[in-house]
């Protein structure tokens, strides 16, 4: 019988990609996926420490592993992503949870099955965290991916950005730029197996310079030249480093989804200082107003961060009013959270959890308002959807993305694997805060 692993992962697109890979490598190795993590005879937990609580909770999951464990001497548990990049944690991990068999870094992906056959072969506890590793790399990566239809590709690895209050450069090491040629190729290799739309990656995409000096507007050309691929979505931006060029390609490039996320964090421009964004709140403004010239309904969402050390009332305000002003269609709240080792962690005007909490509500408050008004503008029209399966909410729906990234739940007569990564023409028929309802439409 072959044997069994489970993959837990936490956090962003990036880990979720990561996790695509390592289930590719434990395939290659012969074991085959299971539901179940405590059934597993390997599992391996990819971790976050990016949301609050990261460690608390991540500290609590293994706890739970202890008695599979005892049980069962041959079960294998590592544990990879950001988490054990910081040596705190590792310390902490060997100290405490010795039933922990594997640890290894975001940037040493590819030996995991080394240190998987050290393992079973020697019984030792392999560890095996590489910082800055130079020959981080996609080669021998055959992705388990979540969809047939659509695609993670990392385009740059790390952070050089350092925002005060982010632990992601100290996690994932400094920034790294995957050669153009490199990123088309995986492209078609993705296309030939029915890949037709694909999310490109990478902490900050503008600032994305390969070796031969491509920039970011010129791998989004190149990406829209190859045959096959009818959807290009890139994540993240960063107002600081977003090109006039990159924009124009909204207009030029066809196959750029008309939707972007650029995180905001703040409002107030002395908040902005003090988080080393690079920007102030009249430079996002006319980033967002040339956007919107170029590609009048391209969709906007964003990251915003309350309770940042030192945010007056006055500054927390400035954030309401940018959000109104700009008019996100969602955004991601965050109550800011001390990350061991960053700056901020270390500032000395901490705000209160209820102040926190209070300007949270509101600022979900205003979010969730713009969000449904923005959604009533959808109702009646028609919209080409690309379909992802059965709706988590509705087991008689099927969902899927506009090309603005809406969330779609439509009814049809067709089955869900009939449909899946298919283009489907929907009229909506209800709009809510955070997705649309519709039926398919057929000529
Ligand atoms: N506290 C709160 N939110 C954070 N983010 C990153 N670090 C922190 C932190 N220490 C948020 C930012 C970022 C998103 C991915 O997570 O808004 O854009
Ligand atoms: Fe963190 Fe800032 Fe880098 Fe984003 S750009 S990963 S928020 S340091």
């Amino acid at each position: 019988m072959s044997r069994k692993y489970h993959i837990i992962t936490y956090g962003c697109q990036m880990n979720e990609h990561d996790s695509e890979n390592i289930a590719g490598l434990l395939e290659a190795m012969g074991y085959k996926h299971c539901d179940d993590p405590y059934k597993a005879d390997v599992t391996v937990i990819n971790t976050c420490s990016v949301r609050e609580n990261a460690d608390k909770r991540f500290f609590g999951t293994l706890g739970q592993f202890k008695k599979i464990r005892k049980n069962d001497p041959d079960f294998v548990l590592a544990v990879c992503g950001c988490m054990p990049q910081q040596p705190r944690v590792v310390e902490e991990i060997n100290k405490r949870f010795s039933w922990v068999d594997i640890v290894f870094g975001t940037q040493n992906i590819a030996e995991f099955p080394r240190l998987l056959e050290e393992r079973l072969k020697t019984g030792r506890r392999m560890r095996s965290i590489i910082a800055n590793n130079p020959d981080i790399t996609e080669d021998g990566m055959k992705p388990v991916r979540m969809h047939r239809h659509k695609a993670l590709v990392n385009i740059t690895y790390g952070c050089n950005n350092f925002c005060t209050y982010c632990i992601v450069p100290y996690t994932r090491g400094r920034e790294k730029s995957r050669a153009l040629p490199d990123i088309c190729k995986e492209i078609k290799g993705l296309v030939s197996e029915g890949v037709i739309e694909v999310m490109l990656l990478g902490q900050n995409v503008d600032s994305y310079r390969d070796a031969a000096g491509n920039t970011f507007a010129d791998l989004i050309k190149a990406v829209n030249e190859i045959e096959g691929i009818e959807r290009i979505r890139f994540m993240t931006s960063h107002p600081r480093d977003i090109s006039d060029d990159m924009i124009e390609c909204f207009k030029t490039c066809d196959k750029l989804c008309h939707n972007i996320h650029l995180p905001v964090q703040s409002g107030s421009d002395r908040i902005l200082k003090r988080m080393n964004r690079h920007y102030d709140r009249e430079q996002y403004l006319t980033i967002v107003d040339k956007l919107r010239k170029v590609c009048p309904d391209i969709t906007i969402s964003t990251d915003i961060i309350v309770g940042f050390p030192g945010e007056t009332e006055e500054d927390f305000e400035e954030t309401l009013d940018i959000a109104r002003k700009v008019r996100y269609d969602s955004a991601f709240t965050f109550i800011y959270s001390p990350r061991e080792g960053t700056p901020a962690a270390k500032f000395e005007d901490q705000i209160p959890d209820e102040v926190c909490h209070e300007r949270f509500d509101r600022l979900v408050d205003v979010m969730n308002t713009i969000s449904f008004e923005k959604n009533q503008e959808y109702k009646g029209n028609i919209y080409e959807v690309i379909a992802e399966g059965i709706s988590d909410k509705d087991d008689k729906a099927i969902s899927g993305r506009t090309d603005g990234f809406k969330l779609v739940n439509f009814t049809t007569d067709k089955a869900p694997e009939e449909l899946k990564g298919r283009k489907v023409k929907v009229r909506i028929t209800e709009s809510k805060t955070f997705s649309l309802e519709g039926i398919e439409v057929t000529e």
